[in-house]
């Protein structure tokens, strides 16, 4: 297939500290192409819908969303996909002759990150065959135990510091339990995987205590901050002989998976992309 290039976009408030347009930039290089792709704020005291209009009007074939619209864009499409409809929320929008188009590119790319993640890992790394432990219950969250579904986790452990707002994701997967928040290091026995999606370990925040030593022999313990990429939890991971993913395999797989549906082909996340991206993390935060 042969893609019509045209200007692409992440959405945001604020946005500038993106790296979604180093990103697909680097991609649009590799296929001979201009840096198309910029960061476009939109103040969530606009009308959204007018200011998508106007990015058709000024000529964008595509764009992903972020915080904190990703839940005003899924009610500005005219049509949606699957993973979209499921999360309420729209992180890929296609422009189609005047017609808007969403997908939701978060939890597959988490999967792809995990994906890569375990074949780079140990080859007893094998989660989708044990339960997983999921931290936290915000919009990250969401998408990743509908991922988890998705993969055939028959079994999914949810904690949060809110109970309720956990309760709230339980119709996300077939095979979620609400458990409470404290008894997080008894829940994480025998988890091939375990994700913390909390602010918890970033930077700025206070650290999250998790003991990781009855997770199974070769689990994966997923981060999904960036800021900083080698958290106190993946190092404590790295430590114990578990595959540490950073926050960096869900950024570049989601951005990969959206990067396909513009353009019909599926970029490569080589070794030079991650540290640019690496070098980009350390020089601006
Ligand atoms: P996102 O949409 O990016 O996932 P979010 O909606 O801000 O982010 O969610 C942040 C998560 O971190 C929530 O699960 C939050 O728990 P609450 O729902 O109880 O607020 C969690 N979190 C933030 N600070 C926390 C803390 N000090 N202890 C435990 N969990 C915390």
């Amino acid at each position: 297939m042969s893609w019509v290039a045209g200007k692409l976009a992440i959405i945001g408030w604020p946005v500038s500290h993106s790296r979604s347009p180093l990103i697909h930039n680097y991609w649009l290089a590799a296929q001979g192409l201009p840096p198309l792709y910029e960061a476009y704020p939109i103040d969530p005291k606009d009308d959204f819908r007018a200011a998508l209009r106007g990015m058709a009007d000024a000529g964008f074939v595509g764009a992903n969303v972020t915080v904190p619209h990703k839940e005003a864009a899924f009610a500005a499409m005219d049509a949606l996909s699957p993973a979209a409809q499921i999360l309420g929320a729209v992180n890929t929008i296609s422009f189609e002759n005047g017609r808007l188009q969403g997908d939701n590119t978060d939890g597959d790319g988490f999967l792809a990150g995990l994906d890569a993640a375990s074949q780079r890992g140990a080859p007893d790394g094998n989660w989708q065959n044990a339960p997983a432990l999921v931290l936290g219950a915000g919009g990250a969250a969401r998408a990743i135990i509908a991922a988890l579904g998705r993969a055939g986790i028959d079994d999914i452990r949810l904690v949060n510091r809110t109970r309720d707002k956990a309760e709230a994701l339980s119709g996300l997967a077939p095979h979620i339990t609400i458990e409470d928040w404290q008894d997080r290091a008894a829940l994480a026995d025998g988890c091939g995987l375990l994700v913390n999606t909390t602010s918890l370990g970033m930077t700025g925040q206070p650290p999250l205590e998790m003991p990781l030593d009855g997770l199974k022999s070769g689990a994966l313990v997923s981060d999904i901050v960036y800021t900083p990429l080698h958290t106190p939890l993946l190092r404590a991971a790295q430590a114990g002989g578990y595959i540490a993913v950073d926050g960096l395999g869900m950024l570049l797989h989601q951005a990969a998976l959206s990067f396909e549906i513009w353009t019909g082909m599926r970029p490569h996340i080589d070794n030079k992309l991650r540290a640019l991206l690496v070098t980009d993390l350390a020089e601006k935060d």
